[in-house]
C-alpha cells in the first residue's frame, strides 16, 4: 500500500511516538493531577511538557494558554462559540474547512451574527485587501485557514494578522493542515486564537489537538467539568488553561503528540514541508504536460503551496478513480469534497470534487511515480473503453 492521505491523517508517524506511547499506557498511565501520588503527578508533568513543547513550536510565551482539545474542531467551535455575542460580524473566507464554515453558518441562520466571506484569486489565494474592504463596524473576528486542504495554498497570515490587529479585531487562525509544515508565531504573526490538530502534520496521534488563545480573548468555556484543582468552586474556574478543559485530557495521546512534536522540532518544519514540497513538484511535473488531467491550484515553482495536489481525469468521476487507485494499485489518496465545498465551487470541481494525492515526510520520489504511472494507466485505459 502507498500511503498519500496525509492531508487526512499523517501515515505512518515516527516510531518514538509508537514507542512512548505503548511504554507509558502499559506502566505510568495514571490519571494526570488528579491525585496527589507519584504517577498522577508524573503524568500531569508530562502533559505540561507537551503544553510548553507547542508553546514554543507556535512562538507562544504563556504556555498555559495553549488548551488541548480532541482535534482542530473541537478548537474552532470551541473559539467561535465561546467567543461571539449576538450582533457580532465575522469575515472568513470560501476557502474554509467545513470546520469553520458549519459554526459560523449556523450561528448566522439562528440570526446571532453576520458573515462575510472573501473570495481568493483564481489559484486559491486570498488577497488581504479583501478582507480590509469588508471590515464594518460590527466586525469581530477574523478567521482564515492558513493553508487549505483542497489546494494547499498557504495564506498570508502575518499580514492578515497585523491588519486585524491595527484594527482591533480578533484573529483565529486554522492551522489543522500547516501546524508542523509552516512557520507559525502567535506573536510575531498576531494571532490571537490558533486551532490546531495533533494528528497531520505535528505526526502525533488522532485525539489531541489544542487552540491557543491569546491574552486579548477571553472564552466562555465551550465544556465544563472536574479539573483536579479548585474542586470546592461551584462553577469552571477562572484559570487558564482549566477554564477551557473541563474532563479528563487524553493524557496518553498527548504523550504521542510531545513525540512528534520533538521529531519534527529536531527535523525542522523547513525539511519536512521542502521534502513534501518537492513531491508535489515532481507530479506537477509529470502530469503538467498531460491534457487528460485538470490540475488544480499554483505552477509547480510556487513557495507558498502545502504538499496537497487536487486532480482530476477529465471525464471521470474522483471516486472512480480513488477506488480504481485503491483497489487495482493499492495506492490510498482521498477523493470528494475534502469537507471544504466552497474550496470546490471556487475551482470549478463541485460537486464531484477531485483526487486530492497529500505525500507526507515518509513518502518517497518513487510512490510519486507509482502514482503518476497509475493515474496514467487509468486516463488511458478510459480512453481506450470510451472509443
Ligand atoms: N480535514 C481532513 C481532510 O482534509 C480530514 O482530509
Amino acid at each position: 500500500m502507498i500511503y498519500l492521505d496525509n492531508a487526512a491523517t499523517s501515515f505512518p508517524k515516527p516510531s518514538e511516538v509508537y514507542g512512548e506511547m505503548d511504554e507509558f499506557f502499559r506502566e505510568r498511565a495514571a490519571n494526570p493531577g488528579r491525585a496527589g501520588y507519584r504517577l498522577s503527578t508524573e503524568a500531569e508533568k508530562g502533559i505540561e511538557t507537551t503544553r510548553k513543547v507547542l508553546a514554543g513550536l507556535f512562538g507562544a510565551r504563556e504556555p498555559q494558554r495553549l488548551v488541548f482539545t480532541l482535534n482542530a474542531t473541537d478548537a474552532i467551535n470551541m473559539a467561535i462559540k465561546g467567543l461571539l455575542n449576538p450582533g457580532d460580524h465575522v469575515i472568513t473566507t470560501t476557502l474554509e474547512h467545513n470546520a469553520v464554515t458549519r459554526p459560523l453558518n449556523s450561528l448566522e441562520r439562528q440570526g446571532v451574527i453576520t458573515v462575510t466571506r472573501v473570495r481568493p484569486s483564481p489559484q486559491g489565494f486570498v488577497d488581504p485587501g479583501d478582507i480590509k474592504g469588508s471590515i464594518t463596524p460590527k466586525t469581530r473576528l477574523v478567521a482564515l485557514v492558513h493553508a487549505s486542504n483542497v489546494l494547499g495554498t498557504v495564506q498570508p497570515i502575518g499580514d492578515v494578522g497585523w491588519l486585524a490587529r491595527e484594527k482591533d479585531l480578533l484573529f483565529l487562525v486554522d492551522a489543522a493542515q500547516s501546524a508542523g509544515l509552516w512557520p507559525i508565531d502567535v506573536e510575531g504573526q498576531c494571532i490571537d486564537l490558533l486551532a490546531f490538530t495533533g494528528h497531520k502534520s505535528l505526526l502525533g496521534p488522532p485525539g489531541t489537538g489544542g487552540l491557543y488563545v491569546g491574552g486579548r480573548v477571553e472564552l466562555r468555556p465551550w465544556r465544563e467539568g472536574g479539573t483536579g484543582v479548585d474542586s470546592q468552586n461551584p462553577v469552571q474556574p477562572e484559570d487558564m488553561p482549566f477554564r477551557l478543559e473541563g474532563g479528563t485530557p487524553n493524557f496518553v495521546g498527548l504523550v504521542g503528540l510531545k513525540a512528534g512534536v520533538e521529531f519534527v522540532s529536531r527535523t525542522g518544519t523547513d525539511k519536512i514541508r521542502r521534502h513534501g514540497q518537492a513531491l508535489i513538484s515532481q507530479l506537477l511535473h509529470t502530469l503538467g504536460d498531460d491534457k487528460r488531467f485538470t490540475l488544480y491550484g499554483p505552477p509547480p515553482e510556487a513557495e507558498d503551496r502545502s504538499p496537497i495536489l487536487s486532480l482530476n481525469i477529465k471525464g471521470m468521476e474522483p471516486q472512480v478513480v480513488g477506488t480504481i487507485l485503491d483497489e487495482s494499485f493499492g495506492i490510498a489518496v482521498r477523493s470528494g469534497l475534502h469537507c471544504a465545498p466552497g474550496t470546490h465551487k471556487e475551482i470549478g470541481s463541485f460537486p464531484q470534487g477531485t483526487v486530492r494525492i497529500s505525500p507526507g515526510f515518509f513518502n518517497t520520489g518513487d510512490d510519486v511515480t507509482q502514482v503518476a504511472l497509475a493515474l496514467k494507466e487509468i486516463a488511458s485505459s478510459m480512453a481506450e473503453s470510451s472509443r
